[in-house]
């Protein structure tokens, strides 16, 4: 068996999981409070997976209320590895278009009421966030994609909007300007929490809509969000089992398995005996 073991975050439109061979549903407690939904695990192409729909089942969970820190946490007591996460994006550049998919490789934050860290009074960390997504994990994500025939855009900034409500013209407009290329309600701070929680982490987007920079024409829909995703969700699944299946058998170290290594900024004696 693999030594990797890969947690897959599912976002709208790919509530329904991803295939999974001997599957079995566990729902694992968290003091972070309560998770999307129950984790599946099981395997695809030989390799140890472990969903989780990120809006829980029936896409009850609006992008401000998912319990991230739930989400990381529990995925990390199942054992995972490492972390992929897909998602529905909207595109801030005329030349990623519907249908294709982008592996992004940077963040623009503008979340704002979601707890973004597993750290605190108590128990003071900074890990470094430079390079927020795991390059061996995105490289071979991309790799898949093109492999399946489909457009893929290898990096790409992202930005995290709180929703729910998408942005007015002005904002769409702003993003671009700032070096926005996609924009998504999720993808922080669950890309900052996989961090800390040690957890090489890698997003693929599926880009559903321009957003709202096209001032000629309409702004976007949720329909048409998840219209997109559906068609897309198959090549979202064939995509994760060709990046499975291509996995050495060994997985070698990686420097984000250490990320806490140098972070702790707090005492050992002055550490809350309660963390
Ligand atoms: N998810 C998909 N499309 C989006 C958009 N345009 N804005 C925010 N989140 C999205």
């Amino acid at each position: 068996m693999s030594e990797w073991h890969i947690g897959v975050i599912g976002g709208s439109g790919l509530a329904g999981g991803v295939g999974l061979e001997n599957a079995q549903e566990i729902a694992v407690e968290s003091p972070f409070g309560e998770p999307s939904s129950a984790v599946t695990t099981g395997t695809l192409a030989g390799v140890r997976v472990t969903f989780l729909p990120r809006h829980g089942i029936g896409h009850a969970i609006p992008p401000a209320s998912v319990n991230f820190r739930a989400n990381i946490d529990v995925l990390k007591r199942c054992g995972v590895t490492d972390v992929i996460a897909l998602s529905a994006i909207g595109s801030l550049r005329a030349d990623m278009a519907p249908g294709q998919m982008v592996v992004v490789n940077q963040f623009l934050d503008r979340t704002v009421s979601r707890p973004a860290s597993f750290f605190g009074p108590g128990l003071v960390a900074h890990v470094s966030l430079a390079d927020p997504v795991c390059p061996r994990l995105s490289e071979g994500l991309a790799d898949a994609v093109a492999a399946e025939g489909a457009v893929v855009h290898r990096g790409g900034t992202y930005v995290a909007i709180e929703g729910p409500q998408f942005s007015t013209r002005a904002e769409s407009l702003l993003y671009r300007k700032w070096g926005g290329d996609v924009i998504g309600m999720t993808a922080m701070p669950e890309a900052r929490l996989a961090r800390e929680a040690e957890l090489p982490y890698a997003l693929l987007g599926m880009v559903t809509d321009y957003d709202a920079w096209r001032t000629h024409e309409a702004g976007v829909e949720a329909g048409d969000v998840l219209a997109v995703m559906q068609a897309n969700a198959a090549l979202a699944g064939q995509v994760l089992r060709r990046f499975l299946a291509s996995l050495p058998e060994t997985r070698p170290a990686s420097p984000i398995d250490r990320a806490l290594d140098h972070a702790i900024m707090t005492a050992k004696a002055q550490r809350d005996p309660m963390l």
